[in-house]
């Protein structure tokens, strides 16, 4: 049922049609499946762009094209005849970016980089990035707007802010029309166990094997903004329509939660007793981090998928014995070597 507070699909959708051909970078991932989705059952013309091929095929019509954005030329044809690109492709991974910063770097800063580059050649296009919360490092204040310091304590971070940056250079100096959005923590079905660090599924994964629940640093004190993908998926169709060129824009949900309620939302769902443990020798990220939306809401965003169903769907899909977590939290490069002599 729609209520008068909840955004306008309809008009998105008939917003949507200015753009002949939509293009998704990453479409084969987490996100991106979500997004070729929705996109396919709003536009009949949609392209999946990815170094991988999709887990599962993507609905019928949309167009599947393999493209490693690292790649300037190989870029340039993949984009050249969509009018509108959303661009999620990347490495999504913390850990990954301190095992492999180049990696990171050319897959986030340069393949960005690459893309808007493409775009100014072909001229016609408007561009929506999927940044990253992690930009701003420590908050200084809860909820985060947008003109908080951006300070990056991870390469990961730091390849995510390369890319914002080039493409605000090239909002400037070409003309591309471009929008960025930073997503704080993203939950729901459909992502990889093996480097998805979200606490969410990483916690009901645990749980729902019978397992403690291993949090990273203080539970009381270390606070997220779970966000729910399709939350996320209505955040970026409203900037791919009405974000303003050159601007950034939170996508959260708005809501503060510590991972002690988070797993207190877990025994709930489940009705099953958590055993929390908190490992106190990961304390980087200990502090409150929740968005201040407000920006968002000026286009119509209204998140609608509270933590308590999300998570009561996302044990539904992970089933009974979901694949337990693969990953890390890894800060710096010392703490790899901890990890694995403490799993020797
Ligand atoms: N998952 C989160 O919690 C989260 C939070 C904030 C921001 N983000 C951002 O959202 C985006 C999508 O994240 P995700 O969770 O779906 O990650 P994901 O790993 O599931 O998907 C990323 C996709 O990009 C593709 N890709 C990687 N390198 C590529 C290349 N060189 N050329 C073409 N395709 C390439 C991968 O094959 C994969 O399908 C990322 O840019 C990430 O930084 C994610």
């Amino acid at each position: 049922m729609t209520s008068a507070q909840e955004p306008p699909d309809d008009e998105i959708t008939a917003e949507l049609e200015r753009y002949s051909r939509v293009a998704v970078t990453g479409g084969s991932g987490f996100v991106g499946r979500h997004l070729v989705s929705a996109l396919a059952a709003r536009h009949g013309d949609v392209v999946a762009l990815d170094v991988a091929p999709p887990p599962v095929p993507h609905p019928r019509r949309t167009q599947t094209r393999h493209v490693d954005l690292r790649d300037a030329q190989a870029v340039e044809a993949a984009v050249a005849d969509a009018d509108l690109v959303i661009h999620l492709a990347g490495n999504a991974s913390g850990t990954v970016s301190v095992e492999r910063p180049r990696f990171d770097f050319e897959t986030n800063a340069v393949a960005t980089f690459n893309l808007c580059e493409a775009l100014t050649k072909s001229g016609v296009a408007r561009l929506v990035y999927l940044s990253s919360a992690m930009v701003y490092g420590v908050p200084q204040v809860a909820p985060l707007p947008e003109t908080h310091p951006v300070a990056p304590f991870l390469p990961y971070a730091s390849s995510k802010l390369a890319g914002e940056h080039a493409v605000i250079g090239f909002c400037h100096a070409f003309g591309l029309e471009a929008t960025i959005g930073r997503a704080f923590t993203l939950y729901g079905p459909g992502e990889k166990p093996q480097i998805a660090g979200g606490e969410v599924s990483q916690f009901l994964r645990w749980h729902l094997r019978g397992r403690p629940i291993h949090a990273a640093g203080d539970p009381d004190r270390k606070t997220r903004d779970f966000c729910h993908v399709e939350d996320l998926v209505q955040g970026l169709l409203l900037l791919a329509v009405r974000g303003r060129s050159g601007e950034v824009y939170n996508i959260g949900s708005g809501t503060e939660t510590s991972l002690r309620e988070l797993a207190h939302v877990i025994e709930t769902v489940t009705g099953e007793p958590a055993r929390l443990v908190s490992d106190g020798t990961v304390t980087e990220d200990t502090y409150r981090m929740v968005a201040d939306i407000t920006k968002l809401g000026g286009l119509g965003y209204r998140p609608r998928i509270p933590l308590l169903d999300g998570v009561r769907n996302l044990a539904d899909a992970l089933g009974d014995r979901p694949e337990l977590p693969g990953v890390d939290t890894i800060f710096r490069a010392e703490q790899r070597l901890a990890a694995s002599s403490g799993r020797a």
